[in-house]
């Protein structure tokens, strides 16, 4: 097997140590030794011990943090989560972005993992993080990937359950929200929070927006749990400067650039055969300009075509095809 297709495959292992997979994987690292592929087989070893540890940690995490019925609560007519937990299996983390955005993404892991390290000299991990830019080039995928690999559950805000139309009930069960996950580690994402921040002035429901947006400025403001809060926005302009203030770091999702692009396709026709007189670069100089959603989507759309013609190859011409057939959605 192709050794780059290898390491995809163990880094997509969970790492549950009764689980048939990880005893196979073991025995792939040990027959890639034999043959003589050292450098090959320590780095499938050390995929799968990381895969192992943060896999029991996070059992063990999950055992003590999540006391039975004590999780997320309701709105109070008609009872529907206030949040949802997103299942760790479920998680997107498999990113290609710029040095500069994965060195800040990096960081905000790295400061959270130290976190005890830290508080012995009175320092504090970034907590709270707003990550901004245009429409898919991974704001919540990035959130996902923290909550993977910090390995703590993921619980995303349901703004549609938080507003309420009865008056007063949306601050409250923001409040409910916060105080309820006080204690509990986890990565708690507000998706498209300008949602709530640009309805201060956009007029609708003036003095009921108005107090939520009061509220989430002093739950943003004392917000101690944990964990981590990271809010995701598409328009910068839009937000609130009052709260913009309260994060500890706001970091810009770029659309990707021309390598990134060529990793993106790469990554996503990672399973197909793909024409070897193919010029990634050339490719992606026309995709420049794409949202990361729109390149996948392209590689995706290219393949789909291959597989639907019966072509053992996906050739130029099908992602020539994929691109003009999407360019319809760039800056959408
Ligand atoms: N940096 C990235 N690396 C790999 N895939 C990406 C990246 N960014 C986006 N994608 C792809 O695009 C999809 C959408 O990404 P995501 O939901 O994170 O976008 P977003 O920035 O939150 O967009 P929106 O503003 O529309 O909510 C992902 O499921 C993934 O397939
Ligand atoms: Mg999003």
């Amino acid at each position: 097997m192709n050794q780059d297709l290898m390491v995809r495959l163990f880094r997509s292992i969970e790492g549950d140590p009764d689980d048939d997979l990880v005893k196979v994987a073991e025995k792939i690292i040990a027959d890639e030794k034999e043959k003589g592929h050292l450098r090959l087989s320590e780095r499938l070893k050390g995929i799968l011990s990381r895969n192992v540890a943060t896999h029991t940690s996070f059992k063990k995490e999950l055992k003590t943090l999540l006391p039975e019925g004590t999780l997320i609560p309701t709105d109070k007519r008609n009872n529907i989560p206030l949040a949802s937990l997103i299942e760790r299996e479920s998680l997107r983390h498999e990113m290609v972005l710029p040095k500069q955005t994965e060195t800040a993404i990096q960081r905000i892991e790295k400061e959270y993992v130290a976190r005890e390290r830290l508080a012995h000299f009175g320092l504090k991990p970034r907590q709270k993080i707003l990550f901004y830019g245009s429409p898919g080039c991974g704001k919540s995928m990035s959130a996902e990937r923290i909550a993977w690999n910090i390995g703590l559950p993921f619980l995303k805000v349901r703004f549609e359950a938080i507003i309420s139309s009865y008056l007063g009930e949306s601050a409250s069960n923001l409040k409910k929200l916060f105080e309820s996950i006080g204690g509990y580690p986890c990565v708690l994402l507000l998706d498209e929070f300008d949602f709530i921040a640009k309805t201060r002035s956009s007029g609708h429901d003036v003095g009921e927006m108005h107090r939520v947006v009061n509220i989430l400025l002093n739950l943003l403001e004392d917000f101690d749990a944990p964990g981590l809060l990271i809010a995701t926005t598409n328009l910068e302009g839009s937000i609130d400067k009052a709260l913009f203030r309260r994060f500890d770091d706001i970091v810009e999702m770029p659309k990707p650039g021309k390598e990134e692009i060529v990793r993106l396709l790469r990554n996503t026709l990672s399973s197909m055969n793909v024409s070897k007189s193919l010029q990634y670069d050339e490719l992606a100089i026309k995709l420049i300009g794409f949202s990361a959603a729109l390149v996948v989507k392209v590689a995706n759309d290219a393949a789909k075509t291959a597989v639907i013609q019966n072509c053992k190859i996906v050739e130029k011409e099908h992602l020539i095809k994929a691109l003009n057939d999407n360019i319809k959605y760039n800056n959408k």
